[in-house]
């Protein structure tokens, strides 16, 4: 592991999460008209730009207004997991994901389906019985296919790409994590689920997503594991590197060497749920079992404007090494709209103030967005 690793791993009793979306903590509304050029206009050609909603986001039309301007992806963050989309054996709940898929189509924009395996978001009922002992494989394996089956069929045409298993590789152990899937099936879950995925749907895009594949401690476990998905016949179309990442790292060297592995891998990515942690903790990463020692909550009335800058300055390195690379990269997503509706508010510790995104909670653009828009412009001339 290095510095920016999951170094002391407290475990949480349970996933400490607050307000963290859906436009919970906004102030006012829009007072600048829109900019232009929009991410979107300013990234054509390059990759889609993506942010992470939750359908009510929707009702604010401020909110669903930026949205439509600044972003041609979006992904569920949190509506078509597992837990959400089928809490009880066979009660299958579409209403928000629906809700979403008719947003996206009537806008032009690409949804992103998140996700059909996941340890946390999950219903216990699916791989253990009710002791907490793993199910038999074949029973665990077939709740497993009937809930892929079920809902790739339901958007298909309507989804763009689905990340098909989320943050299966193991941050301290030898390979993959272990998750009640894993103990309920084996190893081949992750494989399990392409097939299922893929037979769901034959044209959808199947992502495999996770959090710090691209640093040293990890990368060659993700590379093992993506060696054996493509050996069995289900290799994922792209690999989604999460991206949350902090102001002081991992540094863009890391992050160059990181991404470059996939590619001279044979790989494509895209960045899935980029943020930029402004608040002081001492190990990178989003794994929600674990609490990185944070502190403080030091920019409750603002981000001063040093800080500002910082922010700037660090998308400005990770969208010049984007750009440098667009060719392998199809989609950058931020995780969230805006700075009252990140998880970061909410984690590691609940009730603090975090500014990680491009647009502030008053939805206003900061210097890091023009930063973006100027690195993306850059690119072009
Ligand atoms: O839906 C319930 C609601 O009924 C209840 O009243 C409320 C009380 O707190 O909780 C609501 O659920 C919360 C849910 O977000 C929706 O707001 C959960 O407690 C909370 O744990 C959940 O947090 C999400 C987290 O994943 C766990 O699923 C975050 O919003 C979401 O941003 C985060 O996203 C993950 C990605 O899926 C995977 N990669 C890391 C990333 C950040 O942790």
């Amino acid at each position: 592991m290095n510095t920016f690793a999951l170094v002391t791993l407290l475990v949480l009793a349970g996933c400490q999460m607050s307000r963290v979306a859906g436009g919970d903590d906004r102030a006012g509304v829009p007072i600048e008209p829109t900019r232009e050029p929009t991410l979107p206009e300013a990234a054509e050609g390059r990759f889609l730009i993506g942010t992470a909603i939750m359908a009510r986001a929707l009702d604010d039309p401020a909110v669903a207004d930026l949205i439509r301007t600044q972003y041609n992806a979006i992904t569920a963050e949190n509506e078509l997991k597992p837990k959400s989309v089928q809490p009880e054996p066979g009660a299958f709940d579409f209403t928000a994901g629906d809700k979403l898929a008719d947003f996206a189509e009537a806008n032009d924009i690409a949804l992103i389906g998140h996700t059909l395996v996941w340890h946390q978001q999950a219903p216990a009922w699916m791989f253990e019985d009710e002791a907490g002992e793993p199910l038999p494989r074949d029973e665990a394996l077939e709740n497993m296919r009937a809930h892929i089956h079920t809902v790739v069929k339901h958007f298909k045409g309507r989804v763009h790409g689905w990340d098909v298993v989320n943050e299966a590789i193991s941050d301290n152990g030898p390979y993959l994590r272990d998750t009640p899937a894993l103990r309920a099936i084996g190893d081949d879950y992750v494989i399990k689920a392409f097939e299922f995925a893929r037979e769901a749907d034959p044209d959808v895009e199947l992502y495999y997503n996770d959090f710090n594949i691209e640093l040293d401690y990890k990368r060659d476990k993700a590379l093992r594991l993506l060696a054996e998905l493509d050996a069995a016949g289900v290799r994922p179309d792209r690999v989604g590197i999460q991206g949350h990442w902090l102001i002081g790292g991992p540094d863009i060297e890391q992050l160059e060497r990181g991404l470059t592995a996939y590619f001279d891998a044979g790989y494509d990515i895209d960045i899935t749920e980029l943020d930029i942690d402004m608040l002081p903790r001492d190990a990178a990463g989003a794994d929600l079992d674990i609490s990185p020692g944070a502190v403080g909550n030091p920019y409750a009335d603002g981000l001063p404007d040093e800080r500002q800058q910082a922010l700037a300055d660090r998308y400005r390195e990770i969208f010049e090494l984007l750009t440098k690379y667009d060719e392998r990269i199809s989609r950058v997503t931020f995780w969230g709209t805006h700075d009252g509706a990140t998880w970061l508010n909410g984690w590691p510790v609940r009730g603090r103030t975090n500014h990680p995104l491009l647009f502030d909670r008053q939805l206003q653009p900061k210097p890091a967005f023009d930063a973006v828009i100027e690195v993306l412009q850059a690119k072009k001339q």
